[in-house]
């Protein structure tokens, strides 16, 4: 039975793990090393990621790859992805070379704003609440001028903030709903400030408006958060070319190729089980260059899915037609990102991965994580469409399954050569592999 702990936090590292340790292993030896084995031996270095979060025992290590060869608007990039599943690479890096050959990728920004909310209760009138809330909206945004001014000088800030009845949906619930600009940032920490701002001053002010009731003076503040429900910070990435130059060589025809193309986007479309594998696909590609950019995947999931429902039911995040002989793909995405704060400046190997793309600012950069969503899309259904998607899948996967069975250099080359031309399942490269050590060994 493990025992809980109080004042955790305050022990040093090396207490953190013997207690760890101590509680959860059998072997303790086997244990600390394994933690320690992913230390860095630069001290500083270890401590800049053991002070990114509490309680850091050790660094969890993530593949860093590159998939060179994306033509984006005319420019090239190799784009940096953070992610452990054996394919997304070398999907990315098949679908940049297949546009590569045929014009590349065009991506457009749509929108750049962002939203954040105040929550609160109001028991009243509408009318008067209305009336405190143009009376006070020029206090609110003076109020947050030490927090905004930066931000407005470089062009960005508040857009506006709107009072929201909600009562229809809960009883007395209303909001502030303030639009923001926040740039090259991604700006969480600057919106969540101005909101706690606001509500401060919404709440405080109302104690003052001579048309309130006592009743009404008592604003309940419930919380004060952005939103990553981003629908206004929006890119679109697109390809399109001729039918006719999509020459596939697996097997059919560019034009059968592109019949089954649409029609696996329109199930996805149309069909939320299939959507949601087929977004996934997407989230492969977007996620990877995220994370390797230093920006939050878990508010970039949140939104897309999100906005992937905005019609009321869970859909394809791309969309592809053929309009007089040209066959067009493309997605339009959410992306709340930032290429300043946060990570962006602090983590050594997020720095590396923005210069690499050439120091882009948000909005390239929305335009390239979205490249790379489309493009792990565009390859996804390639493959499910003509050879279907485990022979790609298990290829990678060889490599994962000689190592779990800790093969040396000589037994891999071999038995890639092997699963060049034979079906690798599990039990295949398993079976290839005793049959190999077995050979050897006589
Ligand atoms: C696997 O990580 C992603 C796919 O399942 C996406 C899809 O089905 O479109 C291959």
């Amino acid at each position: 039975m493990s025992k809980s702990i109080s004042g955790f936090s305050k022990l040093s590292k090396a207490q953190k793990i013997n207690w760890v340790v101590e509680t959860y292993f059998t072997n303790k030896d086997i244990a600390k090393n394994v933690l320690k084995q992913y230390w860095n031996s630069d001290e500083k270095l270890q401590q800049l990621h053991d002070e990114f979060i509490e309680n850091t025992i050790t660094n969890y290590y993530l593949p860093f790859g590159i998939a060179p060869n994306f033509l984006i608007n005319g420019k090239l990039y190799t784009i940096p992805m953070a992610i452990e599943e054996s394919s997304v690479i070398a999907a990315a890096s098949k679908a940049s070379k297949f546009w590569l050959d045929r014009g590349g990728f065009k991506a457009t920004v749509i929108s750049t704003t962002k939203v954040g909310q105040v929550h609160f209760i109001y028991q009243g009138d509408f009318e008067t609440l209305k009336a405190y809330f143009n009376f006070i909206k020029p206090r609110l945004i003076n109020a947050v001028k030490p927090i905004t001014k930066n931000m407005e000088q470089r062009g960005g800030g508040i857009i506006d903030i709107e009072l929201k009845d909600k009562t229809n949906d809960l009883k007395e619930y209303y909001q502030l709903h303030a639009i923001f600009e926040t740039l090259d940032a991604m700006g969480a920490n600057f919106i969540n400030s101005c909101l706690e701002q606001f509500a401060e001053t919404f709440k405080h002010e109302a104690l003052k408006f001579e048309q309130f009731t006592n009743v009404e003076k008592d604003i309940k503040i419930i919380m004060s958060i952005l939103s990553n429900y981003v629908p206004d910070c929006l890119v679109k990435a697109e390809v399109s070319c001729k039918v006719e130059d999509l020459n596939e060589d697996k097997g059919i025809s560019p034009e059968e190729f592109a019949a089954k193309f649409i029609q696996a986007v329109n199930i996805a479309e149309v069909e939320p089980y299939r959507a949601v594998t087929h977004n996934k696909g997407i989230m492969n590609g977007v996620d990877a260059v995220v994370l390797a950019t230093g920006n939050d995947f878990r508010a970039i999931e949140a939104g897309a899915h999100a906005y992937a429902s905005q019609n009321g039911k869970y859909s394809s995040l791309t969309h592809a037609k053929i309009d007089n002989d040209i066959f067009t793909f493309w997605m339009e995405i959410p992306l709340a990102l930032g290429t300043v704060g946060g990570l962006t400046n602090l983590h050594p190997l997020v720095k590396l991965a923005l210069e690499m793309l050439g120091s882009p600012n948000a909005k390239e950069l929305m335009q390239i994580v979205a490249v790379a969503g489309l493009a792990q899309n565009f390859a996804a259904l390639r493959s499910l469409i003509t050879t279907g998607i485990q022979q790609g899948h298990m290829k990678m996967h060889l490599l994962n399954i000689l190592n779990q069975f800790e093969a040396n250099d000589n037994e891999k080359t071999t038995l890639i050569e092997h699963f060049k031309t034979n079906a690798a399942t599990h039990n295949a490269v398993v079976e290839a592999l005793e049959k190999l050590r077995l050979t050897n060994n006589n």
